[in-house]
């Protein structure tokens, strides 16, 4: 990882600690785990919500299937900027975005849902209420049986909301990142 992405990570964080919710981006290995807990390799339309500098954008990159395509949300447009100049690949889209609006998005590219949805918004940072409204939403834009993978770093605090939302979740546990993470996984029925 870059220095100088850690040093625009912390400088996005002090500028607005709720939207980017972590000091530093997450490491290689954190997003490579992700991407298999989404089951990439099987999916041609994957969505990725909160691409910061792009860890995870490079881990589902190198899992998707040549044919396969990503949209990567993102709000800060230092950021959307960055991703820009740093991916040059068809496969990929940057929204500059709110994931909310994914599911506008799927009815503009003609899709019936996205196959797989990939995570690391910090929910816990926006309270319950507005984590739910937000995750409903995102629900509405995936196809059925399309896995949502999130990423948080506490162990507890997304297990109802995907419950309430999805009727269904499980969670693993990834140490080897700083802070430990917690990767939360449902799927639309
Ligand atoms: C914890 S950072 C994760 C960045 C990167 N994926 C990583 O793992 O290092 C969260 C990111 O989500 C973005 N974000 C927050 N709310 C968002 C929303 N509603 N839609 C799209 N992006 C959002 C922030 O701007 C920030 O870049």
């Amino acid at each position: 990882m870059a220095s100088s992405d850690r040093l625009s990570f912390l400088l996005a964080f002090l500028r607005d600690r709720k939207a980017v919710g972590s000091i530093t981006p997450s490491s290689a290995a954190l997003s490579r785990a992700m991407g298999r807990r989404a089951n990439i390799r099987h999916h041609a339309n994957v969505a990725e919500l909160g691409a910061g500098t792009g860890p995870v954008t490079r881990a589902i990159l190198d899992q998707l299937p040549p044919t396969g395509r990503l949209w990567s949300f993102e709000i800060n447009p230092d950021f959307v900027t960055r991703l820009r100049s740093r991916f040059v690949d068809p496969r990929l889209t940057i929204v500059p975005r709110s994931a909310e609006t994914l599911a506008d998005l799927a009815r503009e590219v003609g899709i019936v849902g996205f196959d797989a949805v990939v995570s690391a918004i910090p929910f816990r940072m926006l309270g319950r209420d507005a984590s739910t409204r937000l995750i409903g939403r995102v629900s509405e834009g995936m196809a059925p049986g399309a896995p949502f993978v999130a990423v948080q770093y506490s162990p507890f605090y997304l297990r109802p909301i995907v419950q309430d939302v999805f009727g269904n979740w499980d969670r693993s546990y990834f140490l080897w990142n700083i802070p430990p993470a917690t990767i939360f996984r449902a799927e639309k029925r």
